[in-house]
């Protein structure tokens, strides 16, 4: 029998994947490189039924000559910022996946904008709704979604924390303890649903549409991507070709679960 010498780059040929946050930045990213690696299913989830529909045209258009390889679907819009809706949501967000498709990987990036706040004007109502999307929605999503993922290794979920989950900034303070509990959480998840995978990626400042809420002005914004740069021992913000492959990482190596993946540019240097 010839030898495999496509070991490497065939891991997530025929595959199935839900990218939740996939519209728009890291996840968005994640989702075109999926389809250059020849997944079979790509599912893409957010809160708003025109950006899904927007991002899939775009990937189909970017990626024209894949669409024999990989079928896009947008699925229907679903909020995850809201507590009371949120595990039915969450459920109704996995039975929109036909039966019968098991899925190999979920990727979680959804994140809605910044609760960015001085400590003094943090209430409880604020402070807990600053962790519904990217704290208690990636728990029911591993609940509910490790039941539609192929059992065994080599199924994963990666879900997204960031640098202040680790290292504190002035006025983050109703943000990062949300942040912080996604590494217990990630640790949780990989022991409970072993041998499913569950790992945690770790950006630095990216440049994404997450900036445009705080800097409308592109000019501002630049400025702002600057002065991150300088923070970082690679002297410039990271680009989503880029952190898009720690998750990819994530779901290829079978051997790695429960861990952190950090793609910061070295923030942690300096
Ligand atoms: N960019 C950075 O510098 C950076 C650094 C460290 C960590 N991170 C984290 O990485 C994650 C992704 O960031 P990004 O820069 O890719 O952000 P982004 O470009 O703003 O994308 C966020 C995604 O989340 C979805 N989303 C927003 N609100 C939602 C809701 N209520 N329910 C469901 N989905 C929702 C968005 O789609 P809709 O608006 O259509 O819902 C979009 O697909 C975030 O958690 C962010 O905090 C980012
Ligand atoms: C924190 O937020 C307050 C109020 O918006 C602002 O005046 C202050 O400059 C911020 N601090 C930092 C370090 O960004
Ligand atoms: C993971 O690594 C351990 C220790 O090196 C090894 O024993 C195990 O077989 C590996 N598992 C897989 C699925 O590669």
């Amino acid at each position: 029998m010839a030898p495999n010498n496509k070991k490497y780059r065939t891991k997530l040929a025929n595959a199935s994947v839900l990218v939740i946050g996939g519209t728009s930045g890291i996840g968005y990213g994640v989702a075109e490189a999926l389809i250059e690696n020849d997944v079979a299913n790509l599912y893409i989830s957010s809160s708003r039924q025109s950006r899904i529909d927007d991002a899939v045209s775009r990937l189909k258009n970017t990626y024209a000559d894949a669409t024999a390889t990989t079928n896009i679907v947008g699925l229907p819009a679903v909020d995850l910022a809201d507590e009371a809706s949120l595990e039915s949501n969450i459920k109704a967000l996995f039975e929109a996946i036909p039966s019968g498709t098991e899925l190999n990987h979920i990727v979680f990036t959804a994140g809605d904008s910044l609760g960015i706040k001085p400590l003094d004007d943090v209430d409880m109502a604020f402070f807990k709704q600053c962790g519904m999307v990217r704290f208690f929605a990636p728990f029911f999503v591993a609940k509910y979604g490790s039941h539609r993922l192929t059992p065994g290794v080599g199924s994963s979920i990666t879900l997204t924390t960031g640098g202040v989950s680790e290292k504190p900034m002035p006025n983050w303070t109703a943000i990062a303890p949300w942040m912080t509990g996604l590494h217990g959480m990630c640790r949780g998840l990989a022991l409970e649903l072993k041998p499913i995978r569950v790992n945690l990626v770790s950006p630095g400042a990216v440049a994404t549409e997450l900036w445009d809420a705080s800097f409308t002005d592109p000019e501002a914004k630049q400025a702002a991507f600057d002065r991150f740069g300088k923070k970082m021992a690679t002297g410039a913000v990271g680009r989503v070709e880029d952190v898009a492959e720690t998750y990819l990482y994530a779901m290829k190596d079978k051997n790695v679960t429960g861990t952190v993946l950090r793609s910061d540019g070295g923030s942690f240097l300096l």
